[in-house]
């Protein structure tokens, strides 16, 4: 495994081009995007496709996510609406993918045999450099084993993926540190599959009503057909979490009555005297980028249950409680006799 430093920002040519010639010949890539980072294959390579599959430890049934440098090289992968396209030139390069009916040119590995594809374009210049020089469109999840919390930074890969990757490549942690906002737009009205940094709220001054399932906002597992992947344990620590609806400092001290070590995750100034403490920020987009860290620190801290205090589900809000929730494992307490059952 090589790992390669650069410039987030100005990306070095070497590094680029060594990233290509492994992807050419279907290799893997793990690198940074504004969101977390990803393993990237050629996307019309079945043995690169194979090759993530197998590193993540993926089930075959949870299609990868196409990632392109433009509208244009989107239209080559599938069949974007008009009206999509319109709001695309608006909001691309950024953290939104949009699920449209799949032209059939990416490996059938990578849409896990669907007939629809995601796509998107990745706002970082290393994505979007590797995507230019290699004049093909690259596919591929976040870098990190399945069902661990995504990576934001290539120590986290590392982590994950030691030996199995050909190539990491570090460019630092990444900006917002939760996953791109997906939409299926072949519905009408169109379908949030997974909030992400692109909020509802602005999604539905782009694209009018959407549709937030109870799936988007973590409570339900995913029916089948309706979002592939999403039926997986996801984002889990190790060490049990759980949402607390009602006062955190009686939930903690609840806990540790019964002779447990409790870490508190911290967000937007909702905390309690534990024995431990994860700040996690005092604003949203704080949280949202410390998010996945704090739930690796977790398992390091050795304690015997992890707290968070529920967020309110707007803006960001939504998406974090979405990705906590899978973490949880759906532990969710509103009062002292629901926490009781977990402990
Ligand atoms: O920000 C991101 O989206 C990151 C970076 C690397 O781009 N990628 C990422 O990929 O989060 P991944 O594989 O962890 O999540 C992709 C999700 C999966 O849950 C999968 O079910 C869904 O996209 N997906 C992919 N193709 C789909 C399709 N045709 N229909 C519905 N969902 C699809
Ligand atoms: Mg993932």
């Amino acid at each position: 495994m090589l790992l390669l430093r650069t410039d987030p920002v100005a990306p070095a040519y070497d590094v680029i081009n060594k990233a290509v010639e492994v992807l050419r010949r279907g290799g893997i890539v793990a690198a940074p995007t504004e969101t977390v980072y990803g393993l990237f294959t050629h996307a019309q390579s079945d043995e690169g496709c194979l090759k993530v599959f197998k590193a993540k430890g993926r089930p075959p049934d949870n299609p990868l996510i196409v990632h392109v440098d433009s509208l244009e090289m989107a239209e080559t992968v599938g069949h974007v609406p008009k009206d999509v396209a319109e709001v695309l030139r608006q909001v691309w390069p950024g953290p939104i993918t949009v699920v449209i009916k799949s032209r059939g040119v990416v490996s059938p590995c990578v849409t896990a045999g669907l007939d629809t594809v995601a796509v998107r374009a990745p706002a970082h210049p290393i994505p979007q450099a590797i995507i230019r020089e290699l004049g093909a469109p690259i596919a591929g999840p976040s870098a990190n084993k399945a069902g661990r919390p995504s990576p934001t930074t290539a120590a986290h890969v590392i982590e994950d993926l030691d030996g199995e990757v050909d190539v990491v490549i570090d460019g630092g942690p990444t900006f917002f540190g939760v996953e791109s906002t997906i939409i299926d737009v072949t519905k009408k009205p169109p379908l949030l599959l997974r909030p992400g940094p692109f909020t509802v709220e602005e999604l539905e001054r782009f694209f009018g009503p959407i549709e937030v399932p109870p799936v988007a906002r973590g409570l339900a597992e995913a029916d089948v057909a309706l979002v592939p992947g999403m039926k997986y344990r996801h984002y889990a620590p190790n060490t049990p979490l759980i949402i607390v609806h009602f006062d955190l400092r009686e939930a903690v001290e609840t806990a540790r009555r019964r002779g447990l070590r409790v870490a508190v995750l911290c967000a937007l100034g909702r905390c309690a005297e534990a024995d431990a403490v994860i700040h996690m920020g005092d604003e949203m987009y704080e949280v949202a980028k410390n998010l996945y860290k704090s739930l690796r620190d977790l398992d390091r801290l050795g304690v015997d249950v992890g707290v968070v205090a529920a967020l309110e589900e707007r803006g960001l809000g939504l998406t974090i409680m979405n990705r906590l929730r899978k973490a949880a494992g759906h532990r969710e307490a509103y009062n002292l006799e629901g926490l009781l059952r977990y402990l």
